[in-house]
């Protein structure tokens, strides 16, 4: 009984610092999902349905802007870190949805989805990129050209 208590606090300490430690990695990014995690998920999302597509198989290592920008991606420098700024898949033979998690790369200013097989519509995510002032989907015979409410006014369609 004795020995109890005092292990009792020690498991207590111990899962409060746990709880300091979980809110401190999730404060990293807004919405609690790293560049690294969603360049993963992006490079899953399109593999489902372009298995062995060249350009998703030269999308290595953890994070999109380093060392080097994959292809397709460009970055830029913002409060020293290097963020996804551009995306440009045009002309790649890509088929299925365009994934909503391109929709967590806030920083984008310009994606060129032209040229591919894209299906379904543009993501509702995509209203979340607040800087992006160019969309092109051109020449995507099987996308619903409908955009989602809330998508930047400013914005260049085509
Ligand atoms: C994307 O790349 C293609 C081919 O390299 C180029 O023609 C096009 O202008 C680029 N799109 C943008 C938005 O820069
Ligand atoms: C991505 O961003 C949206 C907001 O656009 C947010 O609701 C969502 O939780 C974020 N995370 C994932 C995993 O999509
Ligand atoms: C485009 O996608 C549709 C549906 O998945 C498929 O039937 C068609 O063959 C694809 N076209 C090209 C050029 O890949």
């Amino acid at each position: 009984m004795v020995a109890r208590f005092p292990l009792l606090l020690l498991l207590l300490v111990f899962s409060a610092q746990l709880l300091i430690t979980s809110a401190a990695a999730a404060a990293a990014s807004p919405h609690g999902l790293t560049q690294v995690d969603v360049a993963k998920r992006l490079k899953e999302e399109l593999w489902e349905r372009n298995p062995g597509h060249e350009m998703l198989k030269s999308w290595n290592g953890g994070d999109p802007c380093s060392p080097s920008a994959w292809e397709g991606f460009s970055c830029r420098l913002l409060d020293g870190n290097q963020v996804v700024a551009k995306l440009n898949f045009s002309s790649k033979e890509l088929q299925g949805p365009i994934p909503a998690v391109i929709g967590n790369l806030t920083e984008l200013t310009e994606i060129d989805l032209q040229g591919n097989n894209f299906t379904g519509s543009i993501p509702e995510s995509f209203s979340a990129l607040t800087h992006l002032l160019k969309l092109s989907v051109k020449c995507n015979p099987l996308l619903s050209n409908q955009l989602p409410d809330g998508l930047s006014t400013n914005l260049d369609f085509r």
